[in-house]
C-alpha cells in the first residue's frame, strides 16, 4: 500500500517521477534524520505531502531501511 502511495509520485521502482528518485544510491548520501523529516512533515511548497498522520516515526524509519536495501 505504501509503495503504491509513494510510487504514484516517485515511480515504481522509485527512480523518480513527479518526486525525486528514492533509489538506494541516491539515498546513500542523505541522513535518516533528513529523510524522516521529509516524510513526516512533507516539503513545504512542493507536491510532497506530510505523512505524520499516517506513519509514526518508527514506521517512517522502517520504510527508509526498506528503501535503502533495494
Ligand atoms: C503527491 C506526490 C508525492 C507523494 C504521494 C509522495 N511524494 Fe515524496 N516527494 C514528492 C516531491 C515533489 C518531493 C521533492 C520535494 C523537494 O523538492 O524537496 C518529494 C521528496 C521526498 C523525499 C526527500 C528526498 C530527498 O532527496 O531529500 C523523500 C524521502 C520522499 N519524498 C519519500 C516519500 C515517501 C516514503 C512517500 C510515501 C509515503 C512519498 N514520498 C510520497 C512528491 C510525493
Amino acid at each position: 500500500m505504501l509503495k503504491h502511495d509513494c510510487g504514484s509520485c516517485h515511480g515504481l521502482p522509485p527512480k523518480g517521477g513527479l518526486g525525486p528518485s528514492l533509489m538506494p544510491e541516491v539515498l546513500a548520501d542523505k541522513s535518516d534524520a533528513l529523510l524522516i523529516d521529509a516524510i513526516q512533515n512533507g516539503r513545504a511548497g512542493t507536491a510532497m505531502p506530510p505523512w505524520k498522520n499516517f506513519l509514526t516515526v518508527d514506521e517512517t524509519a522502517w520504510l527508509i531501511q526498506q528503501l535503502r536495501k533495494r
